[in-house]
């Protein structure tokens, strides 16, 4: 079943800008306002270090030739426009080819907090600052690799280490938890919620991981916490699609969150 996103992808002119309202600027400005703020003491080292160099605009959404110019210099790496959704296939070989998908709108004021469609502030502000580290940027085009050669079958089991890695990853710095994960990093509501003691907190372990079911329309009941940028290194060098047998194997966890509840329609 094909998902459907609210939101629509804006194009790209012939020079590769985007022309964004100034109501969608203000939005920007107000996301990245907020979260600037909210992220302090709370994000890790190498995120903080890959804004700076990012040196985001205040004021108005960035374009896409102006992150990739940073992403380019530090990882090779670059972004690419895409639609509000895309399948798989696409997302896996972008990854693998060092390109990482940018959905060119932006939420609304009704969405502020927090929206499951990707939208371009959780894009640029939560994922581009890690994709300037070296380590990070490794970690994230092998799973473009192996998610790329995955069965559809396998490749479910691949999300929940995206999900719980790139997207709600945690990280053990100076003995203090600390974030790297863009999905928390841009939302004002989950990371605080981090810091409010409600959730479980475990070290990670890939196979866990494997097992451990998610829903991407809560604020997470659990989060899997590294112990510094290298193990990204460390995971992308492990036999993940045996590993992911073994979970395969074992079965999944008990969901720790309560099901979705389906709308009549
Ligand atoms: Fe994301």
């Amino acid at each position: 079943m094909e998902k459907i996103c609210k939101y629509t992808s804006k194009q790209m002119d012939e020079n590769g800008y985007i022309s964004w309202s100034d109501e969608e600027n203000k939005i920007w400005a107000a996301l990245i306002k907020q979260q600037l703020e909210c992220i302090k003491g709370k994000a890790c080292d190498e995120f903080i270090e890959g804004l700076d160099k990012l040196n985001l605009p205040l004021d108005r959404i960035p374009q896409l030739g102006d992150v990739s110019k940073v992403l380019k210099e530090n990882t090779g790496w670059s972004c690419e426009a895409v639609p509000s959704l895309i399948s798989f296939d696409r997302f896996f070989k972008l990854l693998a080819n060092k390109k990482f998908p940018v959905a060119t709108f932006i939420r609304t004021k009704d969405d502020f907090d927090y929206l499951t469609e990707p939208d371009i502030f959780h894009e640029i502000f939560g994922h581009c600052g890690m994709l300037t580290n070296k380590a990070f940027a490794a970690y994230t085009q092998k799973f473009g690799q192996i998610g790329l050669e995955a069965s559809k079958e396998d490749r479910v089991y691949l999300a929940r280490l995206y999900w719980f890695t790139v997207e709600f990853g945690l990280i053990t710095q100076n003995d203090e938890l600390k974030i790297y994960g863009g999905g928390i990093l841009s939302s004002p509501k989950e990371t605080q919620h981090i810091y409010n003691n409600q959730s479980k907190i475990y070290d990670l372990n890939v196979l866990d991981v494997f097992r451990t079911p998610y829903r991407i329309d809560i604020i997470q009941p659990i989060y899997h916490a590294i112990n510094g940028i290298d193990d990204l290194f460390d995971i992308s060098n492990m036999d993940l699609i045996s590993l992911l047998e073994q979970a395969r194997q074992l079965g999944l966890y008990e969901a720790s969150y309560p099901p979705k509840i389906k709308k009549a329609s």
